[in-house]
Formats: C-alpha cells, sequence, structure tokens
C-alpha cells in the first residue's frame, strides 16, 4: 500500500508531481476548498509533507499528524519550518541545497544590474515612444563599488564570485569570519552598509535575522546605496525600507522577496529606482526540476530506511 503524502502548494513541476504521485498517495492540500478538513479527516494516513516556503509547517499542523515521520522542503530555507517542534516529535527534515545557488546567484545579478542600469525602466522608455523625446537618465557602474554580503554561504560566496568577476570589491557580514575566504568581513552590519555601495541580502530568514536590516543600517548605506535582497522579507523592516526610498535616504532596492508575499507594499509600485520580482530565486526550469527530484529522493530514502540524502540538521 502507498504511503500517504501531503502536499502543501503547486511549485512543483508536472513531471515531478507525476513521479509523487507514482511513489505516494498525494493529498494537494493547495487544490483542496477546505484544508482544515481535509487535514481532520486523513491525520493519521499522513506520513509526509512535501513543503515548501510559502506554506508555514507550524508545531500545531506537525502535532496534529500522530503518524508523520519527514517533512522535505522544495527549497533551501527552512524558515517556514517549527524545526524544533518536528525535532522533539522526531519528525525529520530536509531540503534542497547547492542546486539552487547558482540560479539564485544570478537572480540577485539581475536585481543588481537592472536596478543600477535603470533596465526595467530603460525598456518602458522604449516601449512607450519617451526615447524620441530625449535619452533615458544615466545609471550607476558596477565597476570599483564595494559591495556587502550579509550571509556569505553558499548563494553569499556564489554572489561574491559573479561581483568580482565585475570587478567590485566584496566585503561581507555574518555571525563568523571565514578566514579561508579572500574578503574582508565585518562584524557590525551598519559598519559593512556604510562602506558599502551595495548590501545583498543572502542570508536565511528566521528569528535570528529577523529585521536586521534597520532603518539605521539603510542610513548607513546612505544615499548613493543600494539594496539587493534575495534572502527573505523578514531580514528587513519593510516599512523603514519604504520610508528610506520614499525620502530618498538609498538610491534604490532590488526586491525577490517580500515580508508578505504575495503582497507588496504599494508605495515600491510607483517607484522607479525599485526592481521588483515575485521570489523567483531558484525559478528555472532546470533548477526546479533537479529541486523535485531531490525532494522526492530523499522521501524514498527515508521510506527505504536509507540515510537521507541532504538532511537538516535539527
Ligand atoms: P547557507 O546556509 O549556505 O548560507 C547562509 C549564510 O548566512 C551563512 O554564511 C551563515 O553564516 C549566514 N548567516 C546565518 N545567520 C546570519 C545572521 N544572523 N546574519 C548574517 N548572516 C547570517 O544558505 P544558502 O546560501 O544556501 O541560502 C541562504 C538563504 O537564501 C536561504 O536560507 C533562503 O532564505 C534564501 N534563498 C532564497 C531564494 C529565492 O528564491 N529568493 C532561493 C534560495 C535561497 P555561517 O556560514 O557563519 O553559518
Ligand atoms: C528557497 O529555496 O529557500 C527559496 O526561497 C524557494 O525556492
Amino acid at each position: 500500500m502507498k504511503r500517504t503524502i501531503l502536499l502543501m502548494g503547486g511549485l512543483m513541476l508536472p513531471p515531478e508531481i507525476a513521479e509523487l504521485e507514482k511513489q505516494f498517495e498525494v493529498i494537494k492540500l493547495y487544490r483542496e476548498p477546505d484544508p482544515e478538513v481535509v487535514l481532520q479527516d486523513r491525520r493519521l494516513d499522513i506520513q509526509g509533507i512535501c513543503s515548501l516556503y510559502s506554506r508555514p509547517v507550524t508545531k500545531s499542523l506537525i502535532d496534529s499528524l500522530p503518524n508523520l515521520e519527514i517533512i522535505s522542503q522544495f527549497g533551501v530555507g527552512v524558515d517556514n519550518i517549527d524545526l524544533s517542534a518536528a525535532k522533539s516529535r522526531g519528525v525529520s527534515v530536509t531540503n534542497t541545497p547547492d542546486i539552487l545557488t547558482d540560479d539564485t546567484a544570478d537572480t540577485a545579478m539581475c536585481l543588481l544590474l537592472a536596478v543600477s542600469r535603470r533596465v526595467c525602466e530603460g525598456d518602458m522608455f522604449v516601449r512607450v515612444g519617451k526615447w524620441q523625446s530625449g535619452p533615458l537618465p544615466l545609471g550607476r557602474a558596477l565597476k570599483n563599488k564595494v559591495v556587502g554580503i550579509v550571509g556569505l554561504g553558499r548563494i553569499g560566496q556564489a554572489i561574491a564570485r559573479r561581483c568580482a568577476a565585475f570587478d567590485m570589491t566584496v566585503v561581507y557580514h555574518g555571525p563568523r569570519a571565514k578566514p579561508d575566504l579572500p574578503y574582508k568581513y565585518f562584524s557590525d552590519l551598519a559598519a559593512m552598509a556604510r562602506h558599502a555601495d551595495y548590501l545583498i541580502l543572502a542570508c536565511p530568514g528566521g528569528e535570528d535575522t529577523q529585521g536586521i536590516v534597520t532603518a539605521d543600517v539603510l542610513d548607513a548605506l546612505g544615499r548613493d546605496g543600494f539594496l539587493i535582497n534575495i534572502s527573505r522579507g523578514s531580514v528587513v523592516d519593510e516599512p523603514a525600507l519604504v520610508q528610506a526610498l520614499i525620502e530618498k535616504r538609498i538610491a534604490g532596492a532590488g526586491l525577490d522577496v517580500f515580508q508578505n508575499e504575495p503582497h507588496v507594499p504599494q508605495e515600491l509600485i510607483s517607484m522607479d529606482n525599485v526592481v521588483m520580482l515575485p521570489h523567483i530565486g531558484s525559478a528555472t526550469v532546470e533548477t526546479r526540476t533537479v529541486m523535485g527530484r531531490l525532494v522526492i529522493a530523499n522521501l524514498m530514502a527515508h521510506f527505504a530506511g536509507k540515510p537521507l540524502i541532504t538532511p537538516v540538521a535539527a
């Protein structure tokens, strides 16, 4: 008899959903008109969850599923999962690290280039016929600028390599220095922001990073500074960011993530110096395919009693 998996959202591509359905009985919670009723009716059946960043896996959900054994996250960030609740119930958690690193770093570079060189503004300028009335205002050069990366992990380091190829100077902030890497470390975020032309956020979400980009950090970045965020919306004090942009206390922002996705602050919509993407860091066919396969491979390994491929440390 097939084991039952709760699929919380529809980001996985159709071939991987088909494969998941071949191996398991799949409850597509996002398709259910009344998810609470399904969760109640099927609570004893569910042994695994396929989760994703936009759907919280709370203590109450974990506790309501007595036979839950594994949460296999489609994504690397696990700030949507109550890890301590999973640990105390003995539920394993896996994610999809590494395979999405390059695409997410590329997304950061898309935002960095787009906001610096006015790419979206320029595209609109041509489309609506403004070019005939004069030139687009000048952009800003990347060469010789200082980029401060918050969170020099897998994605942060991939961004650092790309920035170095653009002849930018890389510095970084995080919980600890990484002496093996050739970049200057700042233990203080505001001090790094003061030193940098660009602040790129590549750290995890969650309690430790909640709102660390404050109004003071944005003021330290300054009137010529740009903020790029591909980490989580929760890392930034979003009202403070909106205010800093309105008052031109920073030069612009490139944002892939927001506090209340899919909703974005209304004030940002009309700003030329803000480029926004709908949380597409890893959103390529190639990467989403391998992410889906890894989600399934972790479930298969667990139920076969084999070691997990990419366990999340509890
Ligand atoms: P890693 O764990 O490899 O890197 C995270 C880095 O953040 C580490 O270097 C860590 O430091 C650092 N860090 C931890 N706590 C803090 C803190 N309080 N302040 C500053 N830095 C901190 O993860 P990945 O690089 O693989 O992914 C990073 C995050 O990117 C994910 O958690 C996710 O939220 C986000 N992401 C977003 C995507 C998108 O679609 N926009 C796609 C993929 C990921 P140390 O090394 O010292 O532990
Ligand atoms: C991640 O991997 O954490 C992304 O945010 C979702 O793909």
